[in-house]
């Protein structure tokens, strides 16, 4: 590790570019001071890393500095493109647009949604920077796979200026009914974006159909199946398929990981120091409205309020790491957030037991899995999340079949692991039902869903996600130059 050294040639062109607001490393101080960077763990560049490194490939993506230009450097075998930010593009771009804007409209209003023209300017001007460095790049004829909501106008862009390349997109985040998508002023616009697109991916089958919908009412496209075809006035002629391509993970590093003695010694040392309580509970979120948080510690506090739990024999632990600090509906969220622990702590805790172990940090990928097998029971209760792949690898590191997953109906997960406890968050009395449910359930069923929900994992993992993808993409991209040679 080291200060990343700038690539030798910057004129280098790459047969598979990745587009995506984040590069997927982390900043580090090393032990000299000196600044660098460590591949972040997340599932997406565990699986594109081994495709990157057999083709040319580059990721383009913010850095993380703020006004801070760095050369396009290498790591661990994939080329880094940095796209810089300043302050007014993370105040009008990032938390504005894409964090006020967007994010609240694709999760059901959950808060309202701002609208500002001028958020909407640096989302375009930024979008073009980030197709601009893609322009650069991209060898004739390569593959671009854009993801996420941050920046739906760059299939578009990249499209007009660039007809040879074959363009992917993927949205991890839903694409919510037309009846809500309907109040975005520039609502033509993005959809116009996004069907630059030979292939768009959704999580689940009921945003691709969302998508498809809003193309009809919204565009001058027209769609059969899975397909939306635009006028014959449409600046774009290429064609644009819609499906779902749910994501997961790399479910054979998280069950290796758990069974490292190291990490089993860890979970065991967690449950120790609690007080070895008869329950382990576990919650782990970005510290985001969408994640339900305050629904399930509502729902938990009764329980112990009523008796049905009580101090000693249950300890909730709630790591809830930070997320968009400058964002007033984070902040607001954090202060009712801590605010509930307070009273549950403080309600229900003895000398010598507390109730709820509170953890507003981030921990790295061994760390969560301890905590993951220190779990008796996994509490997921969004109010609406495109897929949630802590309940994922919660399931992956429970080889051993032990412990029970409570999922929100509203997650993307809950289509596949549907062996899950299921619950609606938004019903206080049904989830401290499941809850119950799930504390006291014999080991044989807990064993008989684990078995099944990694049954499902086993085959369905994020390598197979990115195959199954660029493989349709490849396919769907020969389909349309061939028509377009015989048009
Ligand atoms: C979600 C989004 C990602 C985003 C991540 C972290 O998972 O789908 O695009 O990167 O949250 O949020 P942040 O704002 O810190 O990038």
């Amino acid at each position: 590790m080291g200060t990343p050294a700038p690539s030798q040639d910057t004129e280098q062109s790459y047969d598979f570019v990745v587009v995506a607001n984040r590069l997927p490393v982390d900043r580090i101080t090393n032990p000299d001071g000196s600044q660098g960077f460590r591949r972040s763990p997340g599932g997406l560049v565990t699986a594109l890393a081994p495709i990157m490194a057999a083709s040319e490939g580059a990721w383009v993506g913010w850095h993380g500095g703020i006004d801070e230009e760095l050369e396009s450097f290498d790591k661990d075998d994939i080329h880094l493109v940095p796209v810089p930010l300043n302050e007014t593009d993370l105040e009008l771009y990032y938390e504005g647009f894409s964090n006020s804007t967007l994010w609240p409209l694709y999760h059901d209003v959950i808060v309202p949604p701002e609208y500002h023209r001028t958020w909407w300017d640096r989302y375009k001007k930024i979008n073009q920077r980030f197709a601009d460095a893609v322009l650069k790049i991209a060898a004739p004829n390569a593959t671009v796979w854009v993801h996420d909501y941050q920046l739906q106008l760059v299939p578009q862009m990249i499209r007009l200026a660039r007809p040879d390349l074959k363009i992917g997109f993927f949205l991890h985040i839903p694409f919510p009914a037309a009846s809500l998508f309907s109040q975005l002023p520039w609502r033509t616009q993005i959809l116009q974006g996004l069907a630059g697109a030979d292939l768009v991916g959704f999580q689940r089958e009921t945003d691709a159909s969302n998508f498809l919908r809003c193309l009809r009412r919204f565009t001058d496209y027209s769609t059969k199946g899975d397909v939306a075809t635009p006028s014959a006035e449409n600046q774009m002629q290429n064609l644009c398929r819609a499906k779902a391509h749910p994501i997961s993970i790399d479910t054979e590093q998280i069950a290796k990981l758990s069974r490292d003695p190291q990490i089993i010694a860890r979970a065991a040392q967690i449950r120790n120091e609690l007080g070895n309580p008869k329950t382990v509970i576990l919650g782990v979120d970005r510290l985001d409205y969408t994640k339900g948080i305050r629904h399930r510690l509502k729902a938990y506090g009764e329980l112990l309020a009523d008796g049905q739990l009580r101090a000693g024999d249950v300890c909730l632990i709630q790591v809830a790491s930070p997320s968009r600090e400058n964002v007033d509906t984070y902040m607001e969220l954090r202060d009712q957030v801590e605010l509930m622990v307070g009273q549950i702590t403080g309600q229900h805790d003895t000398l010598s037991h507390t109730t709820l172990r509170y953890l507003h940090q981030s921990y790295p990928l061994r760390e969560m899995i301890a905590l993951y097998l220190a779990a008796d029971v996994l509490l997921v209760t969004a109010l609406r999340d495109g897929m949630n792949l802590v309940a994922k690898e919660y399931v992956a590191a429970h080889q051993d079949g032990r412990g029970v997953l409570v999922l929100s109906e509203y997650t993307g997960a809950a289509d596949q692991l549907t062996q899950a406890v299921l619950v609606n968050p938004h019903d206080i009395d049904g989830m401290k039902d499941k809850i119950i449910q799930a504390v006291n359930m014999a080991e044989p069923d807990q064993e008989k869903r684990m078995r099944r929900m990694n049954r499902h994992l086993k085959i369905n993992t994020v390598a197979r996600w990115s195959d199954v993808f660029l493989a349709e993409l490849a396919e769907i991209s020969a389909a349309s130059s061939a028509e377009a040679t015989i048009r």
